[in-house]
Formats: C-alpha cells, sequence, structure tokens
C-alpha cells in the first residue's frame, strides 16, 4: 500500500469553520493523525455563498493539517448537510418466483434497487440509501434474510437525498483548492459513527449536529436510521439575537453567550448581572442576564 493510501482524508465545511481531518488506516484500526481548522465565512446552511472564500478556508485548513500529518493532501472524502438536505422512507420489493426459494444476496440488491426508486427532481440526487429492515412474505423486522425462505421478499431503506448544485458547488470549492473529492457523506450520519454507541442506536436515539447556521439530525432506533432532516436554527442565531437584544458587537455577544450562556436556568449564577460593550460606544454597561 502507497503511503499516501494508507489515509483517509475528511472534509468539513461550516457555516463558522473548514475542518479538515486526516486519519491513518492500521489495519481494521482508523487512528487520528491531524486536524486543519481555518475560519470560514463562505457558507451559509450548507450552501456556498462566497466561492472564493470557502475555497481559501479550505486551502488554510489542509496545509495546517497537512504540515501536522506530514502527508500531501490530494483527496477527500466531504460532508453534505444543511437544508438542501432531505430523508425519506420507501419500500421496494422483488418476488422470488412462484414456488418459495431461498432469498440470495443478489435478490437483496434487487429489492434494495426497487425501493430507491422514488421520483426525484432533475435537481437531486441521492447521496445514501441506508437499509432498515427486510421483509419476507410480509413477515418484518428481518435485518439479514439470506438464507431465509420465501416467495416475496421487500426491504424498508432510508433514502437522503441532496442538491445537485449544491453540492457540486462544494465539489468544485474542493477542487479549485487541489483536493479531489472521493465521495460525499451526510455529516450527522457521520457524527452518529464516531459518537453514538450501538446499544444507543439500538435503543433509539436522536443525534443532533448544532452548528453555526443550522441543526442536522439523524433518528436511530433497532440499530439503524428511521429519520434525518435538519431544521435552519444555529448556535449563530442566538448569538445575532443576544447582538440585537443587548446592543453589542457580534464579536462581543458570542463571547458572553461562551461565558455565560447556558442552557438551563437552574445553572444561571444567582447575581447574573454581566458588564457588556455597547455598540459604538467605548464604555461598559451593566446588564442583567436572565435567558
Ligand atoms: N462553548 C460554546 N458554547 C456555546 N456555543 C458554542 C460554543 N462553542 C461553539 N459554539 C457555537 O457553535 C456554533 C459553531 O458550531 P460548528 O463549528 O459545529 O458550526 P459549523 O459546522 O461551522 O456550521 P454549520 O454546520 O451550521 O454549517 C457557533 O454558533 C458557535 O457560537
Ligand atoms: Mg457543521
Amino acid at each position: 500500500m502507497a503511503k499516501k493510501d494508507k489515509y483517509l482524508v475528511g472534509l468539513d465545511l461550516g457555516s463558522t469553520k473548514t475542518c479538515m481531518l486526516v486519519a491513518e488506516m492500521d489495519g481494521e484500526q482508523v487512528r487520528f493523525v491531524a486536524l486543519g481548522a481555518a475560519e470560514s465565512k463562505g457558507l451559509r446552511k450548507g450552501l456556498i455563498v462566497n466561492l472564493d472564500s470557502t475555497v481559501s478556508s479550505i486551502r488554510r485548513a489542509a496545509e495546517e493539517a497537512e504540515g501536522v500529518a506530514n502527508v500531501p493532501i490530494e483527496s477527500a472524502v466531504i460532508g453534505v448537510a444543511g437544508s438542501h438536505v432531505r430523508g425519506v422512507n420507501s419500500r421496494g420489493g422483488v418476488s422470488l418466483g412462484n414456488r418459495a426459494r431461498d432469498v440470495e444476496r443478489d435478490d437483496m440488491r434487487r429489492a434494495i434497487d426497487t425501493a430507491r426508486n422514488i421520483a426525484l427532481p432533475d435537481d437531486r440526487e441521492i447521496v445514501h440509501i441506508l437499509p432498515q429492515e427486510f421483509l419476507v412474505d410480509a413477515q418484518e423486522g428481518i435485518r439479514d434474510p439470506i438464507g431465509m425462505v420465501g416467495q416475496r421478499l421487500e426491504a424498508n431503506v432510508h433514502i437522503v437525498t441532496s442538491s445537485v448544485s449544491a453540492t457540486q458547488n462544494l465539489v468544485t470549492a474542493a477542487n479549485k483548492a487541489g483536493i479531489l473529492i472521493n465521495d460525499t457523506v451526510l455529516e450527522p450520519l457521520a457524527s452518529a459513527e464516531a459518537c453514538l454507541a450501538q446499544d444507543e442506536k439500538e435503543m433509539g436515539c436522536c443525534l443532533l449536529d448544532i452548528g453555526g447556521g443550522s441543526t442536522d439530525l439523524v433518528v436511530y432506533a433497532g440499530g439503524v436510521v428511521r429519520h434525518s432532516g435538519t431544521v435552519a436554527i444555529g448556535g449563530d442565531h442566538f448569538t445575532n439575537d443576544l447582538a440585537v437584544g443587548l446592543r453589542t458587537p457580534i464579536p462581543e455577544a458570542e463571547k458572553i453567550k461562551h461565558l455565560h450562556g447556558c442552557a438551563s436556568s437552574q445553572f444561571l449564577r444567582e447575581d447574573g448581572a454581566i458588564e457588556i460593550a455597547s455598540v459604538g460606544i467605548v464604555r461598559h454597561a451593566r446588564f442583567s442576564l436572565a435567558i
């Protein structure tokens, strides 16, 4: 294996920062090697709004990651997320013939193929087809139907689609920064692979990736993805509300959020008075912050 083939590179283009992660394949193990991160101002809710700024942000993140990993980065897997991504559940099925017979791997593939036949507008493409369960002669809840006997095999799948142009723009930005894109992955799905234990997926849980411009989510139950989606609200909306409500500059509002923000009122300090810089005025005002 050539040295560079040992490395896996992930590229996450966010509304606030671009991240490039380098990992090394060590047999079955994947080992973290380097992270490059750069401020990003070229994206909003997963869509590129400024190509040049996105390209330069990718270059800076790549340079940092290359410096630490000490390998040239030529290609990467890119994350897709945001308002242009949708998830739907679908079912498809195939006949196994007039007489019951064993289900084979090819039957599974054909059943999944029929399930992916959803009406898709020209401007949308499939990112993932995630099998949920199989049904043999209407018996539900089968994870692996190979070898089971029946006359009809059906597949339930979760299909993730994205806007062709939005995804192509991400790929173009990476290409302009000198990086080829090998594949695309739904970002919260990649986060779930990293953060969730198999037990949690089995019992059922929702993974939220709260970003700057949007919140992406996947819902697991019975070990498989049941739902994926996006809420068009992220951390920056809270920063902006603070900036407007307290008449303070955005960087100051961001600082206040980090230092004093809390999700539950029981964690608020008794004396919630804090000092805040006002817009255009050097002096500091005192506000009592109760969110
Ligand atoms: N310690 C913290 N407390 C509260 N909010 C935080 C903290 N650290 C970061 N944030 C917020 O998280 C958001 C950035 O998250 P993240 O880096 O995941 O976004 P992104 O991936 O760039 O954006 P997106 O996924 O929406 O395109 C910002 O709104 C930032 O203010
Ligand atoms: Mg993000």
